[in-house]
Protein backbone atom coordinates (compact mmCIF):
# COMPACT_ATOMS: atom_id res chain seq x y z
CA UNK A 1 0.00 0.00 0.00
CA UNK A 2 1.04 3.95 -0.66
CA UNK A 3 2.00 5.26 2.37
CA UNK A 4 -1.45 7.48 2.19
CA UNK A 5 -2.39 10.34 4.97
CA UNK A 6 -6.00 10.96 5.54
CA UNK A 7 -6.40 14.36 7.01
CA UNK A 8 -9.81 15.54 8.03
CA UNK A 9 -10.30 19.36 6.40
CA UNK A 10 -12.50 21.86 8.80
CA UNK A 11 -16.36 21.67 8.36
CA UNK A 12 -16.47 18.77 4.94
CA UNK A 13 -14.11 16.36 3.57
CA UNK A 14 -10.42 14.79 3.41
CA UNK A 15 -7.46 15.46 1.67
CA UNK A 16 -5.72 12.41 1.04
CA UNK A 17 -2.04 12.68 0.67
CA UNK A 18 0.84 10.62 -0.49
CA UNK A 19 -1.10 8.97 -3.36
CA UNK A 20 -0.73 8.58 -7.31
CA UNK A 21 -4.39 7.91 -8.61
CA UNK A 22 -2.67 6.84 -11.90
CA UNK A 23 -1.22 3.54 -9.77
CA UNK A 24 -3.45 2.61 -6.60
CA UNK A 25 -3.55 -1.08 -5.18
CA UNK A 26 -5.94 -2.56 -3.50
CA UNK A 27 -5.45 -1.44 -0.26
CA UNK A 28 -4.86 1.90 -1.33
CA UNK A 29 -8.49 1.86 -3.19
CA UNK A 30 -9.91 0.45 0.03
CA UNK A 31 -8.66 3.16 2.24
CA UNK A 32 -9.75 5.86 -0.73
CA UNK A 33 -12.95 4.55 -0.99
CA UNK A 34 -13.64 4.16 2.82
CA UNK A 35 -12.28 7.76 3.45
CA UNK A 36 -14.59 8.80 0.74
CA UNK A 37 -17.49 7.25 2.64
CA UNK A 38 -17.12 8.24 5.71
CA UNK A 39 -16.08 12.14 4.77
CA UNK A 40 -17.99 12.75 2.02
CA UNK A 41 -15.52 14.24 -0.21
CA UNK A 42 -12.36 13.21 -0.39
CA UNK A 43 -9.67 15.70 -2.41
CA UNK A 44 -6.15 15.39 -3.44
CA UNK A 45 -2.99 17.95 -4.98
CA UNK A 46 -0.15 17.22 -7.30
CA UNK A 47 -2.26 14.31 -9.78
CA UNK A 48 -0.85 14.56 -13.13
CA UNK A 49 -4.65 12.60 -14.76
CA UNK A 50 -4.84 12.26 -18.86
CA UNK A 51 -7.84 11.91 -19.66
CA UNK A 52 -7.78 8.11 -20.06
CA UNK A 53 -6.39 8.00 -16.41
CA UNK A 54 -9.31 10.39 -15.10
CA UNK A 55 -11.78 7.33 -16.83
CA UNK A 56 -9.85 4.96 -15.81
CA UNK A 57 -10.19 5.96 -12.24
CA UNK A 58 -13.77 6.63 -11.89
CA UNK A 59 -14.20 3.38 -13.33
CA UNK A 60 -12.76 1.28 -10.30
CA UNK A 61 -15.71 3.27 -8.07
CA UNK A 62 -18.29 2.04 -10.62
CA UNK A 63 -19.97 2.74 -14.51
CA UNK A 64 -19.99 6.07 -15.60
CA UNK A 65 -23.01 8.18 -16.36
CA UNK A 66 -22.75 9.98 -19.85
CA UNK A 67 -24.03 13.61 -18.57
CA UNK A 68 -27.23 14.31 -20.85
CA UNK A 69 -27.00 17.75 -20.28
CA UNK A 70 -23.88 19.14 -20.16
CA UNK A 71 -21.35 19.46 -22.74
CA UNK A 72 -19.13 16.70 -23.20
CA UNK A 73 -14.90 16.20 -23.88
CA UNK A 74 -15.11 16.51 -28.11
CA UNK A 75 -12.79 13.17 -27.99
CA UNK A 76 -14.02 11.59 -24.41
CA UNK A 77 -17.96 11.34 -24.21
CA UNK A 78 -17.55 10.14 -20.38
CA UNK A 79 -15.96 13.44 -19.33
CA UNK A 80 -18.45 16.16 -18.94
CA UNK A 81 -17.31 19.86 -19.63
CA UNK A 82 -17.59 22.06 -16.39
CA UNK A 83 -16.38 25.62 -18.61
CA UNK A 84 -16.57 29.00 -18.24
CA UNK A 85 -14.34 31.23 -21.07
CA UNK A 86 -13.24 35.16 -20.17
CA UNK A 87 -16.43 35.92 -22.08
CA UNK A 88 -18.80 34.01 -20.25
CA UNK A 89 -20.85 35.32 -17.31
CA UNK A 90 -22.73 32.54 -16.00
CA UNK A 91 -21.16 29.39 -14.61
CA UNK A 92 -22.09 25.30 -13.92
CA UNK A 93 -23.11 25.12 -10.83
CA UNK A 94 -23.41 28.07 -8.88
CA UNK A 95 -25.53 27.49 -6.08
CA UNK A 96 -25.66 25.19 -3.33
CA UNK A 97 -27.14 21.71 -4.46
CA UNK A 98 -26.47 18.24 -5.30
CA UNK A 99 -26.17 16.85 -8.81
CA UNK A 100 -28.86 13.99 -9.95
CA UNK A 101 -31.15 14.01 -7.00
CA UNK A 102 -34.05 14.36 -9.99
CA UNK A 103 -32.94 10.99 -11.27
CA UNK A 104 -34.83 8.01 -9.36
CA UNK A 105 -31.03 6.01 -9.01
CA UNK A 106 -29.14 9.53 -8.04
CA UNK A 107 -25.48 9.15 -9.22
CA UNK A 108 -23.17 8.05 -6.50
CA UNK A 109 -20.89 11.29 -7.32
CA UNK A 110 -18.34 12.96 -9.58
CA UNK A 111 -14.52 13.76 -10.06
CA UNK A 112 -13.36 16.73 -10.85
CA UNK A 113 -9.92 17.49 -12.21
CA UNK A 114 -8.86 21.22 -12.73
CA UNK A 115 -7.33 21.55 -16.46
CA UNK A 116 -7.00 25.53 -16.59
CA UNK A 117 -8.04 27.62 -13.25
CA UNK A 118 -8.40 31.47 -12.75
CA UNK A 119 -5.53 33.62 -11.27
CA UNK A 120 -7.93 34.03 -8.33
CA UNK A 121 -11.05 33.16 -7.73
CA UNK A 122 -12.59 29.94 -8.83
CA UNK A 123 -13.27 27.73 -5.26
CA UNK A 124 -15.91 25.23 -4.86
CA UNK A 125 -17.53 24.84 -1.51
CA UNK A 126 -18.52 21.52 -0.32
CA UNK A 127 -20.66 20.93 3.27
CA UNK A 128 -21.53 17.67 5.17
CA UNK A 129 -25.52 16.32 4.72
CA UNK A 130 -24.41 14.11 7.67
CA UNK A 131 -23.05 16.82 9.65
CA UNK A 132 -26.26 18.75 8.58
CA UNK A 133 -28.70 15.61 9.77
CA UNK A 134 -26.70 15.17 12.58
CA UNK A 135 -26.79 18.75 14.23
CA UNK A 136 -30.61 19.12 13.69
CA UNK A 137 -32.76 19.58 16.90
CA UNK A 138 -34.83 16.53 18.01
CA UNK A 139 -38.33 18.02 17.48
CA UNK A 140 -37.05 18.84 13.34
CA UNK A 141 -35.23 15.00 13.28
CA UNK A 142 -39.03 14.04 14.07
CA UNK A 143 -40.79 16.06 11.85
CA UNK A 144 -38.45 15.13 9.05
CA UNK A 145 -38.42 11.44 10.04
CA UNK A 146 -40.33 9.27 7.11
CA UNK A 147 -40.89 12.55 4.84
CA UNK A 148 -40.56 11.64 1.17
CA UNK A 149 -39.45 14.61 -1.30
CA UNK A 150 -39.63 15.47 -5.07
CA UNK A 151 -36.88 16.34 -6.90
CA UNK A 152 -36.97 17.46 -10.49
CA UNK A 153 -34.51 19.37 -13.21
CA UNK A 154 -36.81 20.20 -15.64
CA UNK A 155 -36.79 23.89 -13.60
CA UNK A 156 -33.60 24.02 -14.25
CA UNK A 157 -32.12 22.17 -17.51
CA UNK A 158 -35.41 22.45 -19.30
CA UNK A 159 -37.23 24.33 -21.45
CA UNK A 160 -39.48 27.33 -19.90
CA UNK A 161 -38.04 30.82 -20.41
CA UNK A 162 -36.71 30.51 -16.40
CA UNK A 163 -34.86 27.75 -16.58
CA UNK A 164 -31.01 27.18 -16.47
CA UNK A 165 -30.79 26.26 -20.00
CA UNK A 166 -32.90 29.63 -21.16
CA UNK A 167 -31.88 32.25 -18.60
CA UNK A 168 -28.16 31.89 -18.35
CA UNK A 169 -25.50 32.53 -20.98
CA UNK A 170 -24.71 28.41 -20.54
CA UNK A 171 -27.78 27.09 -22.73
CA UNK A 172 -26.70 26.52 -25.47
CA UNK A 173 -23.07 25.84 -25.89
CA UNK A 174 -22.14 24.40 -22.28
CA UNK A 175 -25.76 23.06 -21.52
CA UNK A 176 -28.35 21.29 -23.86
CA UNK A 177 -30.87 19.03 -24.52
CA UNK A 178 -33.51 20.93 -22.92
CA UNK A 179 -35.71 18.57 -24.48
CA UNK A 180 -34.86 15.12 -22.39
CA UNK A 181 -35.13 17.65 -19.45
CA UNK A 182 -38.76 18.03 -20.50
CA UNK A 183 -39.90 14.29 -20.32
CA UNK A 184 -37.86 13.69 -17.08
CA UNK A 185 -40.53 12.32 -14.37
CA UNK A 186 -39.69 13.44 -10.88
CA UNK A 187 -37.83 11.33 -8.54
CA UNK A 188 -38.95 10.80 -5.08
CA UNK A 189 -36.53 9.71 -2.43
CA UNK A 190 -36.37 10.21 1.58
CA UNK A 191 -35.44 13.46 3.21
CA UNK A 192 -33.17 11.26 5.26
CA UNK A 193 -31.11 8.96 3.83
CA UNK A 194 -29.46 6.28 5.02
CA UNK A 195 -26.43 6.29 3.47
CA UNK A 196 -25.58 3.11 1.09
CA UNK A 197 -21.78 2.91 2.02
CA UNK A 198 -21.62 3.98 5.45
CA UNK A 199 -24.90 3.27 6.79
CA UNK A 200 -24.98 6.80 8.46
CA UNK A 201 -28.47 8.76 8.66
CA UNK A 202 -27.50 12.16 5.92
CA UNK A 203 -30.34 14.89 4.64
CA UNK A 204 -31.47 14.84 1.15
CA UNK A 205 -33.11 17.57 -0.16
CA UNK A 206 -30.98 20.30 -2.03
CA UNK A 207 -32.00 23.80 -3.05
CA UNK A 208 -31.70 23.11 -6.91
CA UNK A 209 -33.32 20.25 -7.54
CA UNK A 210 -35.90 19.43 -4.41
CA UNK A 211 -39.08 21.19 -5.19
CA UNK A 212 -41.63 19.95 -3.00
CA UNK A 213 -42.24 17.14 0.21
CA UNK A 214 -43.82 14.44 -0.96
CA UNK A 215 -48.30 14.80 -0.72
CA UNK A 216 -47.86 17.88 0.34
CA UNK A 217 -47.79 21.07 -2.21
CA UNK A 218 -44.59 23.52 -3.01
CA UNK A 219 -46.58 26.15 -0.85
CA UNK A 220 -46.92 23.84 2.30
CA UNK A 221 -43.52 22.55 1.81
CA UNK A 222 -42.03 25.57 1.78
CA UNK A 223 -41.69 26.54 5.34
CA UNK A 224 -39.34 23.45 6.50
CA UNK A 225 -37.76 23.08 3.36
CA UNK A 226 -36.60 26.80 4.32
CA UNK A 227 -35.84 25.78 7.58
CA UNK A 228 -34.03 22.90 6.80
CA UNK A 229 -31.98 25.34 4.10
CA UNK A 230 -31.30 27.76 6.61
CA UNK A 231 -29.87 25.18 8.91
CA UNK A 232 -27.51 23.69 5.79
CA UNK A 233 -26.53 27.21 5.08
CA UNK A 234 -24.62 27.92 8.33
CA UNK A 235 -20.86 27.15 8.02
CA UNK A 236 -20.01 25.29 10.62
CA UNK A 237 -20.18 21.95 8.07
CA UNK A 238 -19.13 23.57 5.07
CA UNK A 239 -15.68 23.18 3.72
CA UNK A 240 -13.94 26.03 0.81
CA UNK A 241 -11.72 24.07 -1.43
CA UNK A 242 -9.00 26.02 -3.47
CA UNK A 243 -8.26 24.56 -6.57
CA UNK A 244 -4.36 24.27 -7.64
CA UNK A 245 -3.09 22.78 -10.84
CA UNK A 246 -3.32 19.15 -10.37
CA UNK A 247 -5.81 19.25 -7.88
CA UNK A 248 -8.68 16.49 -7.96
CA UNK A 249 -11.69 16.54 -5.77
CA UNK A 250 -14.06 13.52 -5.45
CA UNK A 251 -17.24 13.89 -3.59
CA UNK A 252 -20.52 12.39 -3.01
CA UNK A 253 -23.95 13.11 -3.80
CA UNK A 254 -25.41 11.31 -1.45
CA UNK A 255 -23.49 13.16 1.47
CA UNK A 256 -22.38 16.44 0.26
CA UNK A 257 -23.92 19.37 -1.50
CA UNK A 258 -21.49 21.81 -3.27
CA UNK A 259 -21.41 25.22 -5.02
CA UNK A 260 -18.78 26.52 -7.39
CA UNK A 261 -18.26 30.16 -6.86
CA UNK A 262 -18.34 32.67 -10.16
CA UNK A 263 -16.02 34.70 -8.53
CA UNK A 264 -14.06 35.23 -10.96
CA UNK A 265 -15.21 37.43 -14.16
CA UNK A 266 -13.15 37.84 -17.15
CA UNK A 267 -11.17 34.59 -16.85
CA UNK A 268 -11.10 30.97 -18.16
CA UNK A 269 -11.96 27.98 -15.72
CA UNK A 270 -11.99 24.51 -17.27
CA UNK A 271 -12.96 21.74 -14.85
CA UNK A 272 -13.22 18.28 -16.23
CA UNK A 273 -15.89 16.07 -14.72
CA UNK A 274 -16.58 12.24 -14.72
CA UNK A 275 -19.89 11.01 -12.72
CA UNK A 276 -20.35 7.71 -12.03
CA UNK A 277 -23.78 5.61 -11.33
CA UNK A 278 -25.52 5.32 -8.21
CA UNK A 279 -28.06 3.78 -6.79
CA UNK A 280 -31.76 3.78 -5.40
CA UNK A 281 -31.83 6.12 -1.92
CA UNK A 282 -33.55 3.85 1.43
C1 LIG B 1 -20.35 21.23 -10.44
O1 LIG B 1 -21.34 21.63 -9.86
O2 LIG B 1 -20.25 20.11 -10.88
C2 LIG B 1 -19.20 22.19 -10.64
C3 LIG B 1 -18.22 22.20 -9.54
C4 LIG B 1 -17.08 23.14 -9.83
O3 LIG B 1 -16.94 23.59 -10.98
O4 LIG B 1 -16.30 23.43 -8.93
Amino acid sequence: MNHIKIVPQPGCGAEIQGVDLRAMDAATFDAIHGAFAEHGVVFFRGQTLSEDDHIALAEQFGPININRFFAAHPDYPEIAMVAKEPDQKDNIGGGWHTDHSYDHEPALGSILVARTLPETGGDTWFASMYAAYDSLDEKTKAEIEGLNAVHSGRHIFGEGPETYYNSTDAGGNRIGNAAVAEVLDDAVHPVVITHPLSGKKALYVNPAFTVRFDGQTKEESQPLLAKLYAHCFQGDFHHRFKWEPGSVAFWDNRSTWHWALNDYQGQRRIMHRITIEGCALH
